[in-house]
C-alpha cells in the first residue's frame, strides 16, 4: 500500500491512537506509585512542568517530522536528512527508535501480562486474601509468568500484523473510550469509598521539603515515558496523520488527555490507598499489593477489581501495539518482510528477550545485569535513564538546530508567534534540561 495516501480517517483517529500509545502502565501503574515513593504534591508539579516545556515541543517536533515524511522513524529521519541537507547519520535516531521499542515491549508485556492475570484474580475474590502472598506466588511462578506473557505479545502481534488502519485504528476507536468511561467509574468509586480529601491533598499541595535531585530525574523520566517519547512511537503515529490536520492542536489534545488520565489514575487509587491506612510509597507492588487487598474488602471488590485490571490490560493493550509499530513499519516499508511475518519475527524477539524480565522474579531474582539491578531493572533502566533520553535530545536537536526552519514552518502551520515559541523551547530548553538531567544520573 501506498503510505503517501494512507491516512487515518478523521482527525480523532489520530488523537485516539497516540493518546493510546501515551496512556499505558505508565499512567495507571507508575504515575501513581511514583508520586507516591516521590512524596506526592511536588512530583506532581514538577512533572507537569515536565510535560508542558520538555514533552510537548519534543512531541510536536516527532508528529511533525513524522507527517512530513510518512515512514517509520528511519526512513523518515534520513529522508529529513537528505531534504535539509544533513549528514545521514540522523537516521541514527531512527534505529535507537526500532530497538528501543523492543526492548521496552520485552519487560511492558510481562508486567501487562501481570495485569491480565489479576483480571481474573479480582474476579474471583472471596473474602479475605493475603495479596502480598497472592503477589509472591503470581511472580513466583515462571509458567504463570510465561503464560499472560505470551498471551499479551500475541494479542500485540496479531493487532500490529492487520496493518495501521484496520488494526490500530479500529482497536483504539472502540478502547479508549471504554477506557475512559472505566476510569471514571474508579474515580466515583473512590469518591464513595475512599478518603478523598486527603487524596487531593496529598497530589496537589507540594512538599518541597520532600525534593530530591532525584526527584527531577524520576519525574522527566515519567514524562518522557508517559507522552511515548523517544523512540519514533509518535513519529510513527505521526506518519498516518492527514495533511490539513493542526499539529500543536493534537499535540496540545494527546498530552492533556494523558496528563488528565494519569490524575485520574491518583484519584481513584489513592483516596481507597488513604481510606485503608495503607503507606503511599510502597513501590511498585503498590497496584498489584495494596489495591488488591482493598478490592477484596470493597462491597462489590472483585468486580470493581477485575474492571479495574481490565481497564489496565485495556490501556497498556493500546501502548504495546505502538513500542512495535516502528520497527514492523520499517521492515514492511522496505518490503523485506510482510506485515505479518515482521510482526511475529519482532514480537517473538520481544518475547524472548522478556523471558529475562520474567525470570527476574523468580529463578534469576538474584543475578545482576547493570550494577546491582536484576535483568527487568536493567531493561527499565536501559530504556528509560538512556535510550529515550538520548532519542529525545537528538530529536530535539535535529528539529531545532539541523531540520531547515523552513521545512519546519510550512509543516507546523499556524502564527508566527506560536513557531517562535515552539523553536525557542525546541531549541533552549527542551534540550538543555534533558542535557543536565540526563548527565546529573551519573554524578
Ligand atoms: N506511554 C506508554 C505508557 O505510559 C508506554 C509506551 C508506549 C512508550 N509507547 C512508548 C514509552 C514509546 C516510551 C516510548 O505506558
Amino acid at each position: 500500500m501506498n503510505r503517501e495516501t494512507l491516512t487515518w480517517v478523521g482527525k480523532w483517529t489520530f488523537i485516539l491512537a497516540a493518546a493510546g500509545s501515551a496512556v499505558g502502565l505508565g499512567n495507571i501503574w507508575g504515575f501513581p506509585y511514583k508520586a507516591g515513593t516521590n512524596g506526592g504534591g511536588a512530583f506532581v508539579l514538577i512533572y507537569l512542568g515536565c510535560i508542558l516545556i520538555i514533552g510537548l515541543p519534543i512531541m510536536i517536533s516527532e508528529i511533525m517530522l513524522g507527517k512530513r515524511y510518512r515512514g517509520s522513524p528511519v526512513s523518515t529521519m534520513k529522508a529529513a536528512a537528505m531534504e535539509s541537507n544533513n549528514s545521514s547519520s540522523w537516521q541514527a535516531i531512527g534505529w535507537g527508535g526500532l530497538i528501543a521499542g523492543i526492548v521496552i515491549l520485552s519487560f511492558y508485556s510481562v508486567l501487562a501480562g501481570i495485569c491480565l492475570n489479576y483480571i481474573f484474580i479480582s474476579l474471583g475474590l472471596e473474602g479475605e486474601i493475603d495479596s502480598l502472598a497472592k503477589f509472591q506466588e503470581v511472580t513466583s511462578s515462571p509458567l504463570q509468568l510465561l503464560f499472560w506473557h505470551s498471551v499479551f505479545i500475541v494479542i500485540t502481534a496479531w493487532i500490529i500484523a492487520a496493518g495501521v488502519i484496520s488494526g490500530i485504528e479500529r482497536m483504539v476507536k472502540l478502547l479508549m473510550p471504554m477506557l475512559f468511561i472505566l476510569m471514571i467509574v474508579m474515580v466515583i468509586n473512590a469518591f464513595i469509598n475512599g478518603n478523598f480529601s486527603q487524596a487531593l491533598n496529598f497530589l496537589f499541595t507540594p512538599d518541597f521539603s520532600a525534593v530530591t535531585a532525584n526527584t527531577f530525574l524520576s519525574a522527566m523520566g515519567q514524562a518522557f515515558f508517559s507522552l511515548s517519547l523517544g523512540m519514533g512511537a509518535i513519529m510513527c503515529y505521526g506518519a498516518y496523520m492527514s495533511a490539513d490536520q493542526d499539529i500543536y492542536e493534537s499535540s496540545g489534545i494527546v498530552a492533556g488527555l494523558d496528563t488528565l488520565i494519569a490524575m485520574l489514575a491518583g484519584l481513584a487509587i489513592f483516596p481507597i490507598i488513604f481510606a485503608y491506612g495503607v503507606e503511599p510509597n510502597s513501590g511498585p507492588g503498590l497496584v498489584f499489593i495494596s489495591l488488591l487487598s482493598i478490592f477484596a474488602d470493597l462491597p462489590l471488590g472483585n468486580l470493581v477489581g477485575g474492571l479495574f485490571f481490565l481497564l489496565l490490560s485495556i490501556a497498556a493493550l493500546s501502548s504495546s501495539i505502538s513500542l512495535l509499530e516502528p520497527s514492523v513499519a520499517y521492515l514492511s516499508e522496505k518490503n523485506i518482510l510482510a506485515r505479518p511475518i515482521a510482526s511475529s519475527l519482532l514480537s517473538g524477539v520481544a518475547w524472548f528477550i522478556g523471558l529475562g524480565s520474567l525470570l527476574s522474579f523468580n529463578v534469576w531474582s538474584e543475578l545482576t545485569f547493570i550494577g546491582s539491578r536484576n535483568f527487568l531493572d536493567s531493561m527499565d533502566l536501559l530504556a528509560n535513564q538512556f535510550l529515550l533520553p538520548l532519542g529525545g535530545l537528538f530529536v530535539a536537536i535535529y528539529a531545532g538546530w539541523r531540520l531547515n526552519p523552513a521545512i519546519a514552518k510550512s509543516e507546523l502551520g499556524g502564527s508566527d508567534f506560536l513557531f517562535k515559541l515552539w523553536q525557542f523551547f525546541i531549541r533552549f530548553v527542551s534540550p538543555v534540561l534533558v542535557f543536565a538531567v540526563f548527565v546529573f544520573q551519573f554524578v
